[in-house]
């Protein structure tokens, strides 16, 4: 195995947080998307660039190495009203959300990769809430989706972790000490999370023994940061 994290969802939010944090730290990171073009122009030369449409799995076979550490799975479906895929038909959600991420796993297994893969959730898919009731009407099937993708994953025979997140924000990382637990929690607002928060929480994941076969739930707590040690320790304490 070697030291590379490939990203699949690079091109946007969570994803496109995780690719910069690799490139920043001079870390070595595969981007595996579906317009390299577009990748370029975000990453230029300081990232490998892959094709790959997880819709189109013939595709995800040519593009994964099995040696990669691990894979950061954030992909979503885009397009659409405000480029969040909202309204688009349940199929075509299902498609991208759970289809993408079967899709992956079996590419995966097919090409005998040993790493982790770290998979973006939500918190709330247990507890019922009027903030799920509007999501699930906006990307309709979304609820469904998400467990779907999380119980393939956790079946799959691969490593993997899930990590369920608060409600997604842009806004910079690192002034919030980050609440890790093992607990759902309802989707609300005052369970937010930068994206950059959260991939800096997904690519710890990637490496770190305690989190192998995990899922939790993330998100803001107290003004502040965890400094590197303090986020280990708070994944470590999942293990019980
Ligand atoms: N929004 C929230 O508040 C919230 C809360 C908790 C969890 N989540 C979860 O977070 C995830 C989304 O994270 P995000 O909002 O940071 O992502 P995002 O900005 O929506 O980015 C999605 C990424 O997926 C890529 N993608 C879409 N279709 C693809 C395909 N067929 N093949 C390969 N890549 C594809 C997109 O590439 P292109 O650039 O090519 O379109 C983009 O890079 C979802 O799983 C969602 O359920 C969201």
């Amino acid at each position: 195995m070697n030291d590379t994290i490939a990203v699949i969802g690079a091109t946007r939010g969570t994803g496109l947080a995780a690719m910069r944090q690799l490139i920043d730290a001079g870390r070595p990171a595969t981007a595996v998307v579906r317009s390299v073009e577009k990748a370029r122009g975000l990453f230029g030369d300081k990232a490998t660039l892959v094709y790959g449409d997880v819709t189109r799995p013939e595709t995800l076979a040519q593009a994964i190495d099995p040696d990669w550490a691990g894979i950061v799975f954030t992909v979503d479906i885009t397009g659409g009203i405000a480029g969040r895929g909202m309204f688009a038909s349940r199929e075509k959600i299902r498609a991208v959300m759970y289809g993408g991420l079967v899709n992956t796993v079996e590419a995966c297994k097919q090409r005998g990769f040993k790493g982790r893969l770290v998979l973006l959730s939500t918190i709330g898919l247990s507890i019922p809430s009027t903030g799920m009731k509007i999501l699930n009407w906006v990307k309709p099937g979304l609820r469904d989706h998400s467990i779907d993708k999380a119980e393939y994953l956790k079946k799959s025979g691969l490593d993997w972790t899930v990590v369920r997140a608060g409600i997604l924000n842009d806004k910079p990382g690192g002034a919030h000490a980050l609440t890790i637990t093992g607990e759902d929690r309802p989707l609300e607002m005052r369970y937010q999370i930068a994206r950059a928060d959260l991939a800096r929480v997904m690519l710890a994941c990637v490496t770190d023994p305690a989190i192998s076969k995990r899922e939790f739930s993330v998100f803001w707590g107290e003004a502040g940061h965890d400094s590197d040690a303090e986020l280990a320790a708070k994944l470590a304490a999942l293990a019980g």
